[in-house]
């Protein structure tokens, strides 16, 4: 089985671009489907999850192909509307291609995402979003087809303000005659960046990044060129094996705007922060210390994903954090694997607490899931002796050469195949 083999205690330094968004690019690249012309999309992060997803577009009869971080996706002509099993177990969200299949098809089938390793998933608020423009749902055996004879522009509300459940009502709503309202929705940079796409593509879309969206649907949508938004999850993957590891380092090609609770956090457990337009840096001044509750929560709130990666750093440090969880049920899966590292975590239901250990030590672990195995990774850079971190593929769905990228900035990482 392959891994990454690290040699903890190595300080990070240097300057790091940091990849498109893993979260932007994936809805972005299923809003292709709503354009009868070439989209080019640039800054494409390198990930197992964009292959999953360009493999889909394929599929269902799309043109494409790849050139460095430049994506081509031609989908004027579509031929199918039936994602089948094999191609949604690859890649969970690809949910958010019932939005954009039905309003150009009228018709889009796949098999249900199955549960995973955060806790239940449900799609109920997506399906409640598409019944609302007026789509027929039909669910049997696994499968969820959704059908619609004429679909039209209406209020939805939503009682939880789920990305993915945004982006899949804005997706249908731009081939929707008349104006859809979004009520609740998320507020995540991410869709912010889809909605610049599709207006780039020709969509009347306004109101992303606040508590209302509104999509004037039914306007003839035409190919182009659009560059996706920094990851700011990549980013605070390596701040915080920074501020554990040591060192000082740059990143260029993120917004700090994006990422403003996971800096101040930093801050506050003793890092040395410079903010500019779309770069960050980052001083460690040794040992990090306990901080106030990290308590997750919509954007602009502390990110879930970044809820493991800052337990990580912190694990190693001196002090207590107590975090919340308050997203996912089950997204402690780092805990039991930082332990085996030596670090004193106490998890109760939702609540996890952190007692700094002074520094982890090297031991041989395994990520669950994609953020656990950065996790992981954080916390091998920052312990004494080697560490083996296995479960790579997870790693792979949201990381463009993690490894590589952290190698430049000084750390011995290695891929073991
Ligand atoms: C997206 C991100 C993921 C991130 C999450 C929260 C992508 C590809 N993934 O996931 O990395 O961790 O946002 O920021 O962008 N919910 C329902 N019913 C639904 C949909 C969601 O009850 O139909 C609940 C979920 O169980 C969860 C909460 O809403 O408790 C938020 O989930 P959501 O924002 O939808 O997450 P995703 O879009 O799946």
């Amino acid at each position: 089985m392959s891994h990454f083999q690290i040699e903890g205690g190595r300080p990070l330094s240097g300057a790091l671009e940091i990849q498109g968004a893993k979260n932007s690019v994936l809805p972005i690249l299923a809003a292709t489907l709503l354009v009868p012309g070439e989209c080019v999309i640039r800054n494409c992060p390198d990930l197992s999850d964009v292959t999953d997803t360009l493999e889909i577009l394929k599929y269902l009869g799309c043109q494409v192909y790849r050139e460095g971080n430049a994506v081509f996706v031609d989908a004027k002509e579509l031929k199918r509307d039936t994602i089948p099993t094999c191609l949604m177990r690859k890649m969970r969200s690809s949910v958010i291609f019932l939005g954009p299949l039905l309003a150009r098809r009228g018709r889009a089938c796949l098999a249900l995402p199955g549960g995973c390793e955060l806790g239940p998933r449900p799609i109920d608020l997506h399906l409640m979003a598409l019944k609302n423009l007026g789509a027929r749902i039909e669910e049997e055996q696994g499968t969820v087809c959704c059908v619609a004879d004429g679909l039209k522009g209406r209020e939805i509300c939503l009682p939880v303000p789920s990305v993915g459940a945004t982006e899949n009502a804005m997706l249908c709503a731009c081939g929707c005659e008349g104006v859809t309202t979004i009520v609740g929705t998320a507020r995540e940079p991410e869709i912010v960046d889809l909605q610049n796409f599709l207006c780039a593509m020709g969509a009347d879309v306004s109101g992303a990044g606040e508590r209302v969206l509104t999509i004037r649907g039914g306007r003839a949508l035409h190919g182009g060129e659009y560059t996706v938004m920094g990851d700011r999850i990549a980013a605070a993957t390596y701040l915080c094996a920074t501020a554990a590891a040591g060192g000082a380092i740059e990143l260029t090609g993120v917004d700090p705007a994006h990422l403003g609770a996971v800096l101040r956090a930093l801050e506050q457990a003793g890092c040395v922060l410079t903010e500019e337009k779309s770069r960050i840096g980052l001083t460690s001044c040794g040992s990090l210390h306990g901080i106030a509750p990290v308590r997750t929560a919509p954007f602009p709130g502390f990110p879930t994903d970044a809820q493991a990666i800052l337990m990580a750093a912190l694990a190693g440090g001196r002090g207590c954090t107590m975090f919340v969880e308050n997203i996912f049920e089950s997204r402690y899966g780092h805990v039991d694997e930082l332990c085996r590292m030596g670090a004193d975590i106490q998890t109760f239901g939702r609540v996890a607490v952190v007692t700094g250990v002074g520094m982890l030590r090297g031991a041989e672990v395994r990520g669950c899931d994609l953020r656990c195995g950065a996790a992981l990774v954080v916390a091998g850079l920052a312990a004494r002796g080697k560490t083996q971190v296995g479960g790579l593929r997870h790693i792979r769905r949201g990381y463009d050469d993690l490894a590589g990228n952290l190698r430049r900035l000084g750390a011995d990482i290695r891929e073991m195949i």
